[in-house]
């Protein structure tokens, strides 16, 4: 089992961390909503991502609402010094479960408040301002008012570092003129790479970027390509998946989400692959079109 004690870090601003970490995405109920099933279990997924030395938790106070954050705090408060919390504000759920944008400035003071309160901190490592999204993708727009708004608590003291989430390049230059942006989360993995450009001018700009569903989200990714591949290598397709991540670019930082510690020791063992050139070759010909391949 691999304890990514050798694991290859990258910098989320000051703060370097481990590129395989932890999405808590997964560890509130069914859509996302309400308490887990088993709280004891979630407890346990973070327990054990920490032992096995993961550094860097996604999550946000959406999630639940509040309930993922409570349970991160049951399982790892006092947190130890090396671990990264980075949260998401820009929504609220309705009692539906729905989603719903929050951006007015008392909306996003209120999320960075109630995270903070949830996860016991005095300060938030760092704040990803989340615009909103459909299945298209980001949509083009401003996000200079919420931008500024989040700005003001970081200078407040609040928040440490500040990230943004669902975004287009536009939208990124637009926000690096305004504050210093330490990491990007959009949609990204194997089938689906919109983002390509963007991955390699963050890099170049050496700013994190986090993909989030890195294993295909709540349908993780199925392919022929990918399961060929996997079982040549000796590996799980969604170890393959996450090595392809780790390979295409330097910068990516991985997040993936699960509520079972088999599955999490599954992916941070993912660390230990090095694709071959072969390997990298045959899954870039992986498109959302040839998924069934
Ligand atoms: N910024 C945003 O708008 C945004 C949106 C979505 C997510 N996120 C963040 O990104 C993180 C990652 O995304 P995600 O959790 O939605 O998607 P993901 O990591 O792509 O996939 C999670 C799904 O894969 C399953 N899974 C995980 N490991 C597996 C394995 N080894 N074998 C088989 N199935 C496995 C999980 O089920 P099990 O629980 O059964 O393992 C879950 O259904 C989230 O946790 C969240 O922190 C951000």
């Amino acid at each position: 089992m691999s304890d990514l004690s050798k694991a290859w870090t990258y910098a989320l601003g000051e703060r370097a961390v481990k590129r395989l970490g932890y999405g808590a995405m997964q560890l509130a109920g069914p859509h996302v909503f309400g308490p887990p099933k088993d709280r004891d279990r979630a407890v346990a997924v973070l327990r054990e991502a920490v032992a096995i030395g993961v550094d860097h938790i996604d999550t946000s106070d959406f999630y639940g609402p509040h309930v993922t954050n409570q349970i991160i705090r049951e399982a790892l408060h006092p947190y130890p010094d090396d671990l990264v919390i980075v949260t998401k504000i820009g929504a609220k759920r309705g009692p539906d479960a729905s989603w719903q944008p929050a951006f007015s400035a008392d909306d996003l003071t209120r999320a960075v408040h109630d995270n903070l309160h949830n996860l016991g901190l005095d300060a938030l490592d760092v704040v990803n301002l989340r615009i909103m999204f459909d299945a298209r993708g980001p949509a083009e727009g401003s996000i200079a008012a919420p931008l500024a708004v989040l700005a003001d608590l970081q200078r407040q003291g609040l928040v440490r570092q500040i990230g943004l989430s669902n975004v287009t390049a536009r939208q990124v230059a637009e926000g690096r003129g305004i504050a210093p942006i330490v990491c990007v989360q959009n949609a990204y993995n194997l089938a689906h790479r919109e983002d390509d450009a963007l991955v390699d001018e963050l890099a170049a700009a050496g700013i994190a970027y986090v993909p989030f569903f890195p294993l295909g989200g709540f349908n993780p990714l199925q392919s022929m390509t990918l399961s060929r591949v996997a079982e040549r290598l000796g590996a799980t397709p969604m170890q393959v998946a996450l090595a392809w991540l780790l390979r295409r670019s330097p910068n990516i930082l991985l997040i993936p989400g699960t509520s079972s510690v088999e599955h999490l020791r599954e992916n941070v063992a993912a660390a230990d692959i090095t694709l071959p050139d072969d390997a990298m070759a045959e899954l870039n010909r992986i498109t959302t079109a040839s998924d069934a391949d």
